[in-house]
C-alpha cells in the first residue's frame, strides 16, 4: 500500500521534473535518473511501470531506470502499459516505445553514438537516427538497441542481443550482431 503510494508519488516527481503529463496510474518503484535538456520531452503513458530498485526484479537490477534526453529536440515516448526494469533510454532525437512493451534489466536503447566518431562522412558530428519499438515487444536482459533500429510489434529480442538492424514484427532476434531466428518448420 505504502509502496504503491510511493510509486505513484515517484511518477509525479518525474512528471514535474520533466514537464510531462502525469497519470496517477503510473508506478515508478524507486526514482529513475533523469537527464534532460530544457525543451526535451519525456512522454510516459498510462499504467507504465518502471523498476529502479534491485529487489523488485526477480533477476535483480544493475541500475535504476535512466531517461537521458540530450538535446532540446529530444523526445522519449513510452506508450501505455509498458514496463521498464533498470534500463537506459538515451535520446538526441527520438525513441518511441509501443504499448505493452517490456524492457528487461540492464537494457540500453540509444538513438545516437554519444561521441563524434572519426568516420568518413560524419564531419565531426554525433550520428543520430530515431529508434522505434513496436507494441508488445519483449526485450531480454542486457540487450542493446542501437540508433536507427525499428522493431516490429510482438517481436522478441534475446538476452544480450546487440540490435543493429530492423527486426520484423512477430520475429525473434538474438546474438551480436542480432540475427532473426528462422521460424521453426514442422
Ligand atoms: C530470446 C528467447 C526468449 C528465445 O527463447 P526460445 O524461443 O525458447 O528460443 P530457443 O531457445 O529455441 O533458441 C532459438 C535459437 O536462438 C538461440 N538463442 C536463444 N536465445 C539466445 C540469446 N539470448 N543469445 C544468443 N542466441 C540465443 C538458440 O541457441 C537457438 O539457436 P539454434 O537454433 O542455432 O540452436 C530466450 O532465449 C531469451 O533470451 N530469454 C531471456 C529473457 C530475459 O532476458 N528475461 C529477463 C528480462 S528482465
Amino acid at each position: 500500500m505504502i509502496s504503491t503510494f510511493l510509486a505513484a508519488l515517484n511518477s509525479l516527481i518525474v512528471a514535474l521534473r520533466s514537464g510531462g503529463v502525469w497519470h496517477r496510474c503510473q508506478r515508478f518503484y524507486g526514482l529513475p535518473i533523469l537527464i534532460r535538456q530544457p525543451g526535451a520531452r519525456l512522454e510516459i503513458g498510462r499504467r507504465v511501470v518502471a523498476l529502479s530498485k534491485p529487489r523488485l526484479n526477480e533477476i535483480g537490477l544493475i541500475q535504476p531506470v535512466v531517461f537521458s534526453l540530450l538535446t532540446p529536440e529530444a523526445v522519449i515516448h513510452i506508450d501505455d502499459d509498458a514496463g521498464l526494469s533498470g534500463c537506459t533510454l538515451s535520446a538526441r532525437r527520438e525513441i518511441r516505445v509501443g504499448q505493452g512493451t517490456m524492457i528487461g534489466s540492464g537494457v540500453l536503447i540509444m538513438d545516437h553514438d554519444a561521441h563524434a566518431l572519426p568516420l568518413p562522412g560524419t564531419h565531426g558530428s554525433v550520428a543520430v537516427k530515431p529508434v522505434h519499438i513496436g507494441r508488445e515487444v519483449f526485450i531480454g536482459a542486457r540487450a542493446i538497441i542501437l540508433k536507427g533500429v525499428t522493431i516490429g510489434d510482438h517481436a522478441v529480442i534475446g538476452a544480450g542481443a546487440v540490435v543493429t538492424h530492423d527486426v520484423p514484427a512477430h520475429h525473434v532476434a538474438v546474438g551480436n550482431p542480432a540475427r532473426v531466428v528462422p521460424p521453426e518448420t514442422e
